[in-house]
């Protein structure tokens, strides 16, 4: 890994985080009422904060599971092939899924997941992330809700990380080489 020097420049504070998380809790909720089986699926590793922050602001009855895939290495760049790297615990025929992402890049690893648990026969399959770089698709993926749109940048912080740092800050900065 390279150990060029950076600066982290702020760019979302955990104030405006925690505002679009309560509206966007609110639209989850209305669209799972009555749910009495909603798995909240967060894609490990980077959306740790974000399911943590979202589960704690849904009056819904939930279950928590996590499933890790890996496109991107340690690096800045999307790898383009996603391997499922830790699978659910549970199943979730016949269950309804909230699934939940950290950023939508390139797309494959949303896409790929949609798929994957698609082909498990949920009731019904939903995707939140909490960032959209919509500059940057490659394929064609959208969450059905999305925190914020951003710049083609590369952002840390929230549970999100560079070469595995930063993902202790408690707001979103992008990264900015020096
Ligand atoms: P995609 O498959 O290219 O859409 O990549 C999605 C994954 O790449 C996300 O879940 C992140 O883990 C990672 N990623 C994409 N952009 C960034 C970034 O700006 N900072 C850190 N990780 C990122
Ligand atoms: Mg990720």
């Amino acid at each position: 890994m390279s150990e060029r020097p950076y600066v982290i420049d702020r760019m979302i504070s955990a104030k405006a985080i925690a505002a679009r998380i309560e509206t966007l809790c609110g639209e989850i909720q209305d669209e799972f009422s009555g749910t009495d089986k909603l798995v909240v699926v967060g894609l490990l590793r980077g959306s740790f904060v974000f399911i943590a922050d979202l589960v704690r602001e849904l009056d819904l009855p939930i279950e928590v599971d996590f499933l890790e895939a890996s496109s991107y290495g340690d690096g800045m760049e999307s790898s383009r092939e996603v391997r499922i790297l830790k699978d659910l615990r549970g199943t979730i025929e016949g269950r309804d899924v909230l699934v939940v992402e950290d950023i939508v890049d390139t797309g494959y690893t949303m896409q790929h997941v949609i798929r994957l648990l698609k082909g498990r026969e949920p009731a019904k399959l939903r995707t939140i992330a909490l960032l959209d770089k919509p500059t940057r698709r490659e394929v064609e993926v959208k969450a059905d809700w999305t925190g914020f749109e951003i710049p083609d940048e590369f952002v840390v912080g929230y549970g999100i990380d560079y070469a595995q740092r930063n993902r202790n800050l408690p707001f979103i900065g992008k990264v900015r080489f020096t």
